[in-house]
């Protein structure tokens, strides 16, 4: 199947009553009633991204589908081939390494049908990636970035984004080590090494070799509790399913601090140094804001077809200032 559906089509949401998903089919109904199609395992058009050709037969179904944006962490790039195959454009949320390499392989069998899809998407990935891209062309080319990523313990995140972070606790920490970055808004902070995704797909997209992204939370005592506790072999008991579970639920409860967030991007080359960053608040909406725009810029037409980080695409470059224009962030430049 190569057909290129029409770009008049729906969009498909996959996940698209979660903390992410929702924002996602709200913006899309607003700004194209009855465009957005919501599905999910227990709501809306039935899809379980983890039975395989699930995401195939639904869009074979629907038969209209234009665009899927993906608000769940599928188990591989199957989801992914099913759009591509039949040239249905996608727009990807997801933050796991070897899934994005999964999917970036695609690219060609994507350029031959004509669909495009948008990796890196939401605010870690996603903002940190434009942000890095900028600092990165300032200094002429960085040979290091740092991007800090504070988050507000005070949000309900979702449960799919909460399993993401234990299960990201439990994988081994690499070589980096914490740092301190002044945070608009919330001081300086002790940020420390976390995998999230950009950090390695812009090494090889901007061509830097030493990217590292750190995380911290509002609150200091939790951020300390939480990485002393990584130091100290919570991180190696996290790779139990039972631990995972118990993590997970003291996560995902409703903590006192707030739902701002700050996202830093520093780049260095030499004695040169360009920094960037924003705030906003509930990250979960604003990831939602990133994947509407993208699909919304996907459909009309102005993205290449072929698989691509969001910081290789110029058309989405102008997002944080688009952003910021709809109150959803702030943007600032920090001193250096
Ligand atoms: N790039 C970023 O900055 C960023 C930021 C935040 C989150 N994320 C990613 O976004 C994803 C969603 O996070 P969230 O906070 O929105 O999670 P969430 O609130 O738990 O939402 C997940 C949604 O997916 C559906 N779902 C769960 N398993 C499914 C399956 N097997 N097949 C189809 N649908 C399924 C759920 O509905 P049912 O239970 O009815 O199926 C729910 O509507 C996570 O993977 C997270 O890592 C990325």
């Amino acid at each position: 199947m190569t057909t290129v559906k029409s770009d008049a089509g729906r969009v498909l949401v996959v996940g698209g009553f979660g903390a992410v998903g929702a924002t996602v089919t709200a913006a899309l109904e607003d700004w194209s009633p009855g465009r957005a199609v919501p599905a999910g395992r227990s709501r809306g058009v039935p899809v379980d991204v983890t039975d395989p050709g699930g995401l195939g037969r639904a869009l074979d179904g629907l038969g209209d589908v234009a665009a899927v944006v993906l608000c769940v962490e599928p188990p591989d790039e199957g989801a992914a081939r099913a759009c591509v195959e039949r040239g249905v454009h996608l727009v990807d949320v997801n933050a796991t390494p070897r899934l994005l390499d999964g999917v970036a392989a695609l690219h060609d069998r994507a350029v031959r049908t004509g669909a495009t899809a948008v990796l890196s998407v939401g605010l870690a990935p996603g903002l940190t990636n434009l942000l890095a891209a900028r600092a990165h062309e300032e200094v002429g080319g960085a040979d290091r970035i740092d991007l800090t990523v504070l988050l507000g313990t005070g949000e309900r995140h979702g449960a799919d984004a909460v399993r993401w972070t234990v299960r990201s606790l439990a994988a081994p920490p690499g070589g980096a080590r914490p740092a301190r970055f002044a945070l608009p808004g919330h001081g300086t902070r002790t940020a420390h090494p976390f995998p999230f995704s950009d950090q390695y797909t812009l090494r090889a997209g901007l061509g830097v070799p030493d990217v590292t992204t750190r995380l911290c939370l509002d609150s200091r005592a939790l951020t300390a509790a939480l990485f002393g506790a990584r130091r100290a072999g919570l991180g190696r008991a996290a790779r139990h399913a039972r631990v995972r579970r118990v993590l997970t639920a003291a996560l995902g409860a409703v903590h006192p601090g707030g739902d701002g967030f700050a996202v830093r991007a520093d780049a260095w080359r030499g004695g040169r140094h360009a920094a960037h960053a924003l705030t906003g608040s509930a990250q979960s909406r604003v990831t939602g804001l990133v994947a509407a725009h993208a699909v919304r810029t996907a459909l009309s037409g102005a993205l290449p077809p072929g698989v691509h980080h969001i910081e290789g695409l110029p058309a989405l470059a102008g997002l944080p200032e688009t952003l910021a224009g709809e109150g959803a962030l702030a943007l600032h430049r920090p001193e250096v």
